[in-house]
């Protein structure tokens, strides 16, 4: 079986499949080399084993401790990579991994004061990090709210009753649930906050407002998981986009990045990586000014052609795409 990408080289076999919650899987992988990641990172997976289709899953597992590689995914409606991780591979099938990468882990953070906080599948960096400072930093004090719509949405359930936590359910909160959504009061009880190295995963606007209670709580390290990064408002003035393919002409902030300006104003691009590694969100520029942080899966004919990385690519002026 030959490597469908050459960012996906690590070759891994579907060991076991375990149901979660009711649209939340988690895969068990066997890798026979030896592959190294670090807690709370992510890699890259080639989708049906196509070197086109690139999806970024956190690895829920934590090195030296798990005895599988694990990703744990949430099937979502129409979604490609989802779909299929969660709907057809099955036990004994290949995947084809990258390199873990990301830099949304604990294990270089002197501090020995944590907050961990997670909102849905967002949980999955966050019990890999939890496991993780059990194991190697038993003296850390971590405090973890975890945050899901209904009780029987928690993932790891089992787990989560070997580590202190706190559950909120926003619905049908049982037995020990707080109900509704992460609130200021709910942050101000965690002993110390101040002192807390606060990493929060999760949708966008969780971990923005999780952000600003806690700095106004005083705490000064926050850590966000920008893996999950939202679609922002449309703007509707700067930098003018024109696209030929439908033709559309929107805008977008100064310093924005081009997949920022694309995805803010719904124009379908790929994106898996958000890093310039993966490659799955190359774009053609056909006139304007800019900038670009990677072309690591470029050709030089590809650039020479104006093809960029939208995620590593910063217009300087107004573009034309293709
Ligand atoms: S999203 Fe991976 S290179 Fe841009």
């Amino acid at each position: 079986m030959t490597m469908p990408s050459p960012l996906c080289p690590w070759r891994m076999q579907v060991h076991h499949i375990t149901q979660e919650t009711p649209d939340v899987w988690t895969l068990a992988l066997l890798c026979h080399d030896q592959y190294r990641w670090r807690a709370g990172q992510y890699a890259l997976v080639s989708i049906n084993n196509s070197p086109d289709t690139l999806r970024a899953y956190t690895i829920s597992a934590t090195p030296g401790v798990s005895p599988f590689i694990t990703l744990t995914v949430r099937r979502i409606e129409n979604g490609v990579g989802s779909g299929w991780l969660t709907g057809q591979v099955k036990r004994g099938d290949y995947l084809w991994l990258s390199d873990a990468q990301g830099d949304f882990t604990c294990d270089r953070d002197d501090n020995d004061r944590f907050l961990l906080l997670g909102a849905g599948c967002g949980v999955t960096p966050i019990i890999s990090m939890r496991r993780w400072l059990a194991t190697y930093r038993p003296e850390a004090d971590v405090a973890v709210i975890y945050n899901v719509r209904t009780p029987q949405d928690v993932i790891f359930a089992d787990e989560w009753r070997e580590y202190p936590v706190t559950l909120m359910a926003e619905q049908q909160a049982t037995l020990g649930f707080l109900e509704g959504r992460i609130s200021r009061e709910v942050l101000a009880a965690v002993p110390d906050i101040a002192s807390r190295t606060v990493m929060v995963c999760g949708p966008a606007p969780y971990m923005d407002a999780v952000e600003q209670m806690a700095r106004e709580l005083g705490v000064t390290r926050v850590r966000k998981e920008t893996f999950f990064t939202p679609a922002a408002a449309p703007a509707s003035s700067g930098l003018k986009f024109t696209t030929l393919h439908p033709a559309r002409e929107f805008y977008g902030p100064v310093g924005t990045t081009l997949l920022e300006a694309l995805e803010s104003n719904r124009v379908p691009v790929n994106a898996a990586c958000r890093a310039g590694v993966c490659g799955s969100c190359k774009t053609r520029v056909l006139s304007g000014e800019y900038t670009v942080s990677s072309t690591m899966t470029l050709t030089e004919k590809e650039i020479a052609d104006g093809y960029v990385l939208a995620c590593s690519c910063h217009p300087q002026s107004d573009l034309a795409l293709a």
